[in-house]
């Protein structure tokens, strides 16, 4: 029934009257064509949309998301997200977003089957293997914490890993990949202090030389 939505559908009809009361061209202009600089790759969690939170307008953020977001190399969905952005659109930046909290990577901890989802999550529980030391010292709630910050720098590394993004560094392409963490306690987004910018920041083993 069309009236379930019939929220979301006045919703809209106010968006975009908003929209071109400030600025008439605005959607015709979208329409031609989008332009963003950066790259989103951040979790489906509902309490995390991409635009809102770095305030930016429709046609200015490219974004993918996942739970946990997680970059495989054999995901076909995020890797042509990735080419797409880089080879297409000429993004700048691609920003790896984590969230404190993250379900995906609470659900990594557990040991009970969820499902698919805990294949999807595999590497999460790699990470925490690789840190079980460190992690283990913490409470629950700052482990799930730790652990998603140390996804995020993780995924990052990913990101650089690809042939995607190597390929671009050696064609001189200007390309910064970006680790960020979200708090959904204060909305605040904080730089991880992680920034690839080209293949010498790569362990050697990584790098794929042409
Ligand atoms: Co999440």
């Amino acid at each position: 029934m069309a009236d379930e939505l019939a929220d979301l559908f006045q919703n809209n009809r106010h968006w975009a009257a908003q929209h071109i009361a400030q600025d008439p061209d605005f959607f015709t202009r979208l329409w031609q064509q989008q332009n963003p600089q950066y790259l989103w790759i951040g979790c489906s969690d509902s309490r995390v949309p991409a635009n809102d939170i770095v305030g930016l307008a429709p046609g200015e953020l490219f974004v993918h998301r996942n739970v946990g977001n997680m970059v495989y190399h054999t995901d076909f969905n995020c890797m042509s997200v990735l080419q797409y952005a880089i080879e297409i659109l000429q993004v700048k930046h691609i920003i790896v977003t984590g969230h404190y909290g993250c379900g995906g990577v609470r659900a990594a901890l557990q040991n009970r089957e969820l499902g698919l989802i805990d294949n999807w999550l595999y590497d999460v529980r790699d990470i925490y293997d690789r840190n079980r030391s460190k992690l283990e010292r913490l409470s629950e709630e700052e482990r799930v914490d730790r652990l998603c910050e140390m996804n995020v720098v993780q995924q990052v590394a990913n990101v650089c890993h690809t042939t995607i993004v190597q390929r671009a560094w050696h064609n001189g392409q200007q390309l910064s990949v970006h680790g960020c963490i979200y708090s959904v306690k204060d909305g605040i987004l904080r730089d991880l202090g992680v920034r690839v910018t080209g293949a010498e920041q790569l362990a050697p083993v990584y790098r794929i030389e042409e």
